[in-house]
């Protein structure tokens, strides 16, 4: 197999990391992915902030609940508010947040083929992380990717292709909003789209 498709089909998100830090051209070649990820119209109205201060990350990771792993480095991926207006772009464009996932993938296959670990979290209080980083108005935070050392924590056999874990599942992916008066149903197996 391709190493590109091989990448594309081992990449997980890691939801916990170890205390290594990762090395700083390791970091670096990460950004450098990052900006050729594909952009609408080439505008690049995206702005990454790297982060690797171990108190702006402990802070962060205070501010954003679906957080579970402890990164030792997180890329910021925020939307130029003033860039895109300046192109007359609404506030709620499609290709704004389209672009928030390609640069996410792009950064995750990145981390993915230097051996790093690394999760997407969107869960967090764009207010709150707006203040911690002290942004500039017209810079929205959208997206972090959380990256380490994915730690050996699942146990042996546990992680088949093509199913989900507990431990794989988010917290709203594990308790869903059921609609009221549901009686409980039993415990099963989950099994993804995936092959
Ligand atoms: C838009 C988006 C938001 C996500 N937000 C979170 C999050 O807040 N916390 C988290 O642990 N995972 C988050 N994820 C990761 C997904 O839960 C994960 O990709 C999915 O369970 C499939 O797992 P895999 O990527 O390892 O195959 C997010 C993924 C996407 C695409």
């Amino acid at each position: 197999m391709n190493s590109v498709l091989e990448a594309i089909r081992t990449r997980r998100i890691a939801r916990a990391l170890t205390t290594e830090p990762i090395a700083r051209p390791d970091f670096e070649e990460v950004l450098k992915a990052a900006r050729w990820a594909p952009s609408a119209g080439n505008r690049r109205l995206h702005r990454f902030i790297a982060i690797q201060d171990p108190l702006t990350l402990r802070l962060l990771r205070m501010v954003t609940p679906g957080m579970f792993q402890r990164p030792v480095a997180i890329v910021v991926i925020c939307i130029d508010r003033a860039k895109a207006a300046s192109f007359g772009m609404l506030p709620n464009a499609k290709g704004l947040y389209v672009d928030v996932g390609t640069a996410a993938q792009t950064i995750l296959l990145a981390a993915h083929s230097l051996g790093l670990g690394s999760g997407v979290v969107t869960s967090f209080s764009q207010a709150a992380v707006s203040a911690v980083l002290n942004l500039p108005d017209g810079l929205s935070p959208e997206m972090f990717v959380c990256l380490g050392h994915a730690a050996p924590v699942q146990p042996p056999g546990m992680p088949t292709r093509g199913h989900l874990t507990w431990q794989s599942l988010t917290q709203w992916e594990r308790f869903p909003k059921m609609p009221e008066n549901t009686p409980p149903t039993p415990a099963r197996e989950v099994t993804s789209s995936r092959p």
